[in-house]
């Protein structure tokens, strides 16, 4: 136990499901088990311990779970010592409705008490866990210790929702929403810079709602955080998501135009660009709110990248609804979007609502995603000819090249034999390939 990557180590394999926030808590539940002597293995079969952190989102997401539960039934039958474990979303929204289904989980935990994994698994603590705790679940978990980290890191800065849209699972499965406070995401920042990170995410379900209080004493906004950010000495390029318009203030904006290492990017969902369906989905604003926010948004940085989400066949949703949705997208013009057929959920608004014939969904999802796709094409070929700066993450498949993000985060390929991982470099855009640019390095 005390030399973790001796022969005595326990293997610890985690698949993970749905957001980024999910990505982090992967990483940071691997932390906590690494404290009790478990290292991370890639192969599931040498694995003394499984664990699934999952996806609630829409149907299809939380039904992976129990297909990839199936599959673990003869490895399980063959090592009846193999732990099973599920996290997340699914594990906060089920609970012990899991272990019913599938009796071969032996414990269950949800996103605000994974910090008890290792007393769960010394059987110190209940085997299902999905209550909201009073306590701060980051303050006990082990510090970050890895020595060094890839170039960029997630950060989580916010968890939760209170918006409840008509049909989201968030608000239920994350609970209320809670910003950590500012010195704990400043010395989480330092630390990640200290140990080679050039880029952080910070995340959040409503990243922009983020608040307070500040190192003088006064409430900060997330605009504020994110200029006591920029003052971080290395620490080159900031992103955040996911944002909601609503919560989109003069004074982020404002950082968009002011601190250099924040990024020209930003996900903003709008769902539709219908009036009545927005207001069905409780999302609080109008489609012109969006575009009029949209519009002071590239005032501030006019090479502002949007991107954003879509639900289409929302309960209620007609051909002139849909129209609307086109129409606002048109008029925007997205760098790239997620779209998603409504899928509804259990236990929100939206749930018992008539929905949409299938394949009356399905033909308006087509016809957006063309729509979009066109958009990202044209988007990426404008980048060509262009100089960017590309932040290299890993090295690609043929030899002397790197894969690294764009400031628009695209993934860009260069032949740079003798750069390395981490380098932020200057970067020609020579084409572009169905999701990514390729260029050369640049004087
Ligand atoms: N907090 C973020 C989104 C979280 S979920 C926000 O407010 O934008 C990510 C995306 O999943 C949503 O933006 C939405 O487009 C999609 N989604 C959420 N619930 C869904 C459902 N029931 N059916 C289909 N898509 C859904
Ligand atoms: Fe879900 Fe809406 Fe909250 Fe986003 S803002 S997490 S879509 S309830
Ligand atoms: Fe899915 Fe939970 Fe993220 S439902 S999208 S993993 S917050």
């Amino acid at each position: 136990m005390s030399d973790p990557a001796g022969p005595a180590a326990k293997k610890l394999f985690i698949k993970t499901y749905g957001c980024q926030m999910n990505v982090y808590d992967s990483q940071r539940m691997a932390e906590a088990m690494g404290a009790e002597g478990y290292v991370l293995t890639e192969d599931q079969a040498e694995a003394d311990m499984v664990l699934l952190n999952t996806c609630h989102i829409r149907e299809k997401a939380a039904e992976k779970l129990y297909s990839d539960l199936g599959r673990l039934k003869p490895l399980k039958a063959a090592r009846p010592d193999l732990k099973i474990g599920v996290a997340g979303c699914v594990a906060q929204a089920e609970g012990a409705e899991i272990i019913r289904r599938m009796p071969l989980v032996d414990l269950v935990v949800g996103p605000q008490t994974y910090h008890r994994l290792p007393a769960m698994l010394r059987g110190e603590a209940p085997a299902i866990l999905t209550d909201f705790p009073e306590e701060d679940k980051f303050d006990h978990l082990p510090e970050r210790r890895a020595t060094r980290r890839a170039p960029a890191a997630f950060l989580t800065v916010q968890e939760g929702c209170d918006k409840f849209c008509a049909f989201c699972v968030v608000p239920y499965t994350r609970g209320a929403e809670v910003s950590r406070p500012v010195a704990r995401i400043v010395h989480e920042a330092r630390d990640l810079v200290a140990r080679g990170v050039r880029e952080i995410t910070l995340l959040g379900q409503n990243v922009n709602g983020w608040h307070g209080i500040g190192e003088d004493g006064r409430e900060w906004g997330f605009g504020r955080l994110i200029r006591a950010l920029g003052d971080i000495e290395g620490l080159d390029r900031i992103r955040y998501t996911t944002s909601h318009p609503n919560d989109m203030a003069d004074d982020l904006i404002a950082a968009h135009r002011d601190v250099p290492q924040l990024m020209p990017y930003l996900h903003l969902p709008v769902q539709s660009g219908s009036d009545r369906i927005l207001k069905a989905m409780n999302r609080r604003h109008t489609a012109d709110q969006y575009l009029r926010l949209i519009d002071r948004i590239r005032e501030a940085r006019p090479d502002m990248m949007l991107t954003s989400d879509f639900i289409v066949g929302f309960p209620g949703e007609t051909d002139q609804d849909h129209d609307a949705t086109l129409r606002l997208i048109e008029q925007v013009g997205f760098g790239t979007a997620f779209s998603f057929k409504y899928s509804p959920r259990p236990g929100t608004p939206a749930y018992d609502r008539p929905e949409v014939e299938s394949a009356v969904a399905d033909a308006r999802l087509q016809e957006l995603q063309a729509l979009l796709t066109r958009q990202q094409k044209a988007t990426q070929q404008a980048m060509v000819g262009r100089t960017l700066r590309v932040l290299f993450e890993k090295s690609g498949r043929m030899t002397g090249q790197m894969v690294g993000k764009s400031d628009y985060l695209h993934s860009v390929f260069v032949d740079a034999p003798e750069a390395r991982i981490g380098d932020l470099a200057k970067v020609r855009i020579l084409e572009t390939a169905a999701n990514s640019l390729r260029g050369e390095l640049s004087a």
